[in-house]
């Protein structure tokens, strides 16, 4: 592909984003819904007595996979609690109900079953947010749910990872279908880079002060650009030089290898705006893959992605013995994923893994994608979209690639996410729960109910977000620890 072909691909890429996006916002899903709250205390002791309402998932029951043992006509009705006394110990599950009961629906708890060692009580209500609380029968009223309703910030508006919205509008699948190129830029838009003259040896620039530009090898001729942006409690210092940096990357704070979406660069605002978040508990390593950003510029393809975070662990892993986290953006999360898996194979592990917005491989992501539903019914749908990428390996199979990570987990999702659908995060979470050994990990997932507007890429803005991190890295290290000591 030559320069002025490429400029046409930006124009067609970039006019039928703009229109997607333009369309979908306008189609907005009527907004009668059941939520619930729905977690388990054994997993999330917030879950438990003590309830927390600020930072327990609130699906949106309609949106969740329906068990496979019921009926279609069957819809989600009801939020239900369930108290279990397990010799002794309380156990407090809540979820979605599909099946009303008059009698009960009310807010009211009986006694479902009783032995002396084993007793259940059932809750259930019928009004969004109603199953949280404390246990103490009769309970369960309902209330509103706290809203902090925000107006996104024009700076963080639909960018190019939007992008994506063009995928299925092209007016050729035939060209698609034989088009390697054309895939490739589907699935990698580097090109959409929304920040004006970049100046990636800068950070201060983008208001990280204290952090410092490096490049990295990762392939043979394969160079990545890098910001090792240093923990807030050690970015006061007056000089900084590279041996300060590389001191203190031993120094015993927490690190985390942020991997971004498939749009734009290291610098993007949301992204820098999430790295002052992380930044307060971590050294946060950000970085370009190829073809990104300043790093080199050959074309991405799913395993060289990949190889670029994996060469970015080893080159941190090889100069600390601090904890190591990683984060994952969109198709980020399926490129840290996957690089985990590799690194399990040769027993190196992180401490966790945060999946922000994570899907569960791209054949379903394509196939789900709200846009994408128009065509889905198509008969060359599968045929000139789907399986062709597949062919092509992109394929980005983070619900298989999940099953080997050894570290505990914590997935973000927001409801209203127009370029990730929640189930697809939520399906994952599933599968992971399902089918991860004990041993490896726990999962979590926190879903943000649509009110709130969080969208695909602004999960940065939840107010809860740093308590969030900070349970989770307590979470994690706890479990390191008691699994090491098998
Ligand atoms: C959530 O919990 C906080 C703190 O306990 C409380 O102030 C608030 O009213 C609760 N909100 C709801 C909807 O129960
Ligand atoms: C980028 O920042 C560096 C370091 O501050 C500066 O020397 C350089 O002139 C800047 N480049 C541009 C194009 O602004
Ligand atoms: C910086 O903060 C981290 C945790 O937030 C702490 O572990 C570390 O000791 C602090 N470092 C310094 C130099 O204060
Ligand atoms: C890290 O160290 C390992 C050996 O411990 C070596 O094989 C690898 O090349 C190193 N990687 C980097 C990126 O420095």
């Amino acid at each position: 592909m030559d320069g002025s072909d490429l400029v046409l691909w930006k124009i067609v890429f970039l006019g039928v984003f703009i229109m997607g996006c333009y369309g979908h916002h306008s189609t907005q899903r009527e907004s009668k819904k059941l939520s619930c709250y729905e977690c388990n205390s054994l997993f999330d002791p917030r879950c438990g007595l003590e309830f927390d309402n600020y930072t327990i998932a609130l699906v949106d029951c309609s949106q969740k996979p329906r068990p496979r043992h019921l009926p279609n006509h069957f819809v989600p009705s009801v939020c239900r609690k369930s108290i279990q006394r397990v010799q002794g110990k309380i156990r407090v599950v809540r979820g979605c109900g599909y099946i009303e009961d008059h009698m009960h629906d009310d807010g009211s708890c009986f006694l479902k079953t009783g032995t002396h060692d084993v007793q259940i009580t059932h809750c259930s209500c019928t009004h969004s947010a109603c199953n949280k609380g404390h246990n103490s029968l009769n309970q369960l009223q309902t209330s509103a749910i706290p809203l902090t309703h925000i107006v996104p910030d024009p700076k963080y508006a639909l960018d190019g990872e939007e992008a994506l919205c063009t995928k299925v509008h092209l007016n050729f699948p035939l060209i698609f279908k034989y088009s390697y190129k054309l895939q490739q830029h589907v699935v990698f838009p580097a090109f959409v880079n929304m920040v004006i003259n970049p100046n990636y040896s800068n950070p201060s620039k983008y208001g990280l002060h204290g952090a410092r530009n490096i490049y990295i090898e990762s392939d043979e001729n394969v160079r990545l650009g890098v910001w090792h942006i240093l923990p807030e409690n050690l970015s006061h210092a007056t000089t900084y030089d590279n041996k300060y940096f590389d001191q203190a990357l031993n120094n015993g704070n927490h690190i985390i290898i942020y991997s971004h979406g498939n749009s734009a660069s290291r610098t993007a605002p949301n992204r820098v705006a999430l790295y002052k978040i992380l930044r307060k508990y971590f050294h946060v390593l950000a970085f370009d893959y190829r073809g990104y950003g300043d790093s080199t510029n050959v074309p991405p393809t799913e395993s060289g992605v990949v190889r670029d975070c994996v060469s970015l662990y080893e080159w941190v892993a090889n100069r600390t013995t601090s904890k190591i986290f990683v984060w994952g953006h969109s198709l980020g999360t399926a490129i840290s994923t996957h690089a985990l898996s590799i690194l399990s194979t040769r027993n190196i592990k992180p401490y966790g893994l945060i999946l922000e917005s994570p899907f569960t491989n791209l054949r379903d992501e394509i196939s789900e994608y709200p846009l994408s539903r128009i065509f889905r019914f198509l008969p060359w749908f599968q045929f000139t979209i789907i399986e062709p990428m597949h062919q092509n390996n992109f394929i980005f199979a983070t619900d298989r690639h999940i099953l080997n990570v050894d570290c505990s987990i914590l997935i973000l999702h927001a409801e209203d996410d127009v370029i990730v659908p929640f189930e697809l995060g939520y399906k994952l979470y599933e599968e992971a729960f399902q089918y991860r050994q004990p041993d490896q990990g726990t999962v979590e997932f926190i879903g943000f109910s649509r009110t709130f507007g969080y969208g695909h890429k602004r999960i940065f803005l939840v107010p809860q977000l740093p308590r969030i991190i900070e349970n989770f890295i307590n979470r994690a290290i706890e479990e390191a620890e008691n699994r090491d000591t098998f």
